[in-house]
């Protein structure tokens, strides 16, 4: 053995004194109780979080490295410091995005075309501590997008972390039944409005030391579903603006990502769902035989926006209960 070696304590007796240390709240300081093999008296049964953390670890309360360890991975999961631009965050998917980004230490902005209830959202949040701000904006409209790229950066301090293409919306039609004014509010809100906004928020983005972009698309762009031609389409659309931009702008330092969730419980789908029998057939397709919750869909939106997310790029993360790798595996328990 190295005399290095010999002047530092092994990993494992690290583990067993940290975890000793850690179990007898007493950080810091020599635990005279524990045996020289290491063996932890059964009286020590409480252990402080964070100590508890350090023995799994293998930190010793003093280690430097791991003190550094531990802020590396403490700032891989933190979104301290980021601002992020949440489009439809009032209701259903968009509103638990905005919840768990700003949770997880973002500054965030928001909006959505109801003036009275942006501004009760604005007020709840507060009341939670986090900090969110927002604009009234109908992102189908381009002036509306150049105006509300403008105000969030301004109200996040001239800059731009995240953005979230969350608002979208659906007409449920035969496909011969379409209008014209039908295929314009579809492609204008689901497509052209994640294009433009993404091109808008690029300048920043691309000065960001993690900038990214995650586009929430639907399962109904990788399989067909009877719910409409049209808004399958404009989802089809941002998969592969996702692959493209993905490609294209990581030169730029930009992660670019989609998420597709199933049927999910919001106000976009409430009618679908009051329909228990057709419910009832939605949920025997899900092997998680469950329809989703729009915090299942934050929760992997929040998790790309990561710094532990810096390697993920291109990917359309389908959120459905793995309805899309269910070839015949029916349930109806
Ligand atoms: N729920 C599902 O089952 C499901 C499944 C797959 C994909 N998705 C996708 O998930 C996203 C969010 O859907 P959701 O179910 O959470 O919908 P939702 O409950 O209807 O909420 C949509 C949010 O977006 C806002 N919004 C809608 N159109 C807008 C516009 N033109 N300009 C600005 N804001 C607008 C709404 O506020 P205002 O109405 O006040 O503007 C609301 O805050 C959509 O892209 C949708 O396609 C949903």
């Amino acid at each position: 053995m190295k005399k290095s070696d010999l002047s530092q304590p092994s990993r494992r007796g690290r583990l067993a004194t940290a975890v000793a240390m850690a179990m007898a709240g007493l950080q810091g300081h020599t635990n005279p109780t524990i045996s020289k093999a290491g063996r932890l008296p059964m009286s020590l049964k409480r252990a402080p979080r964070e100590a508890l953390a350090m023995a799994m670890r293998g930190d010793s309360p003093g280690d430097e490295e791991g003190a550094k360890r531990r802020d590396f991975s403490k700032g891989r999961w933190s979104l301290e410091g980021k601002t992020a631009l949440v489009t439809g965050g009032t209701r259903g998917i968009g509103r638990a995005v905005v919840e768990e980004l700003a949770s997880l230490g973002a500054m965030a902005y928001t909006c959505s075309r109801n003036a009275g209830e942006l501004t009760a959202s604005l007020e709840e949040w507060a009341e939670k501590g986090l900090r969110v701000s927002g604009s009234v904006c109908d992102i189908s409209s381009y002036e509306q997008r150049v105006e509300l790229m403008e105000r969030a950066t301004s109200a996040l301090g001239g800059k731009l972390d995240i953005l979230v293409n969350n608002a979208g919306t659906n007409v449920r039609k035969a496909t011969t039944d379409f209008t014209p004014d039908d295929v314009s509010l579809v492609m204008a809100t689901n497509f052209e409005a994640p294009f433009h906004l993404s091109q808008l928020a690029h300048p920043h983005l691309s000065t960001s030391p993690g900038g990214t972009i995650v586009f929430v698309s639907s399962v109904a762009g990788l399989v067909a579903l009877c719910s409409g031609s049209l808004a399958s389409a404009s989802k089809a659309a941002l998969n592969q603006l996702t692959r493209n931009l993905a490609c294209e702008w990581a030169p730029h330092g930009v992660r670019v990502n989609a998420v597709a969730p199933w049927y999910t419980r919001t106000s976009l789908v409430e009618k679908v769902l009051e329909d228990a029998v057709f419910t009832k057939l939605i949920v025997d397709r899900i092997p998680l035989h469950r329809i989703a919750e729009p915090a299942d869909v934050a929760a992997v939106v929040a998790f790309l926006c990561l710094p532990a997310a810096a390697y993920i790029t291109g990917q359309v993360v389908a959120i459905d209960g793995g309805m899309t790798v269910n070839g015949f595996y029916p349930r109806s328990d």
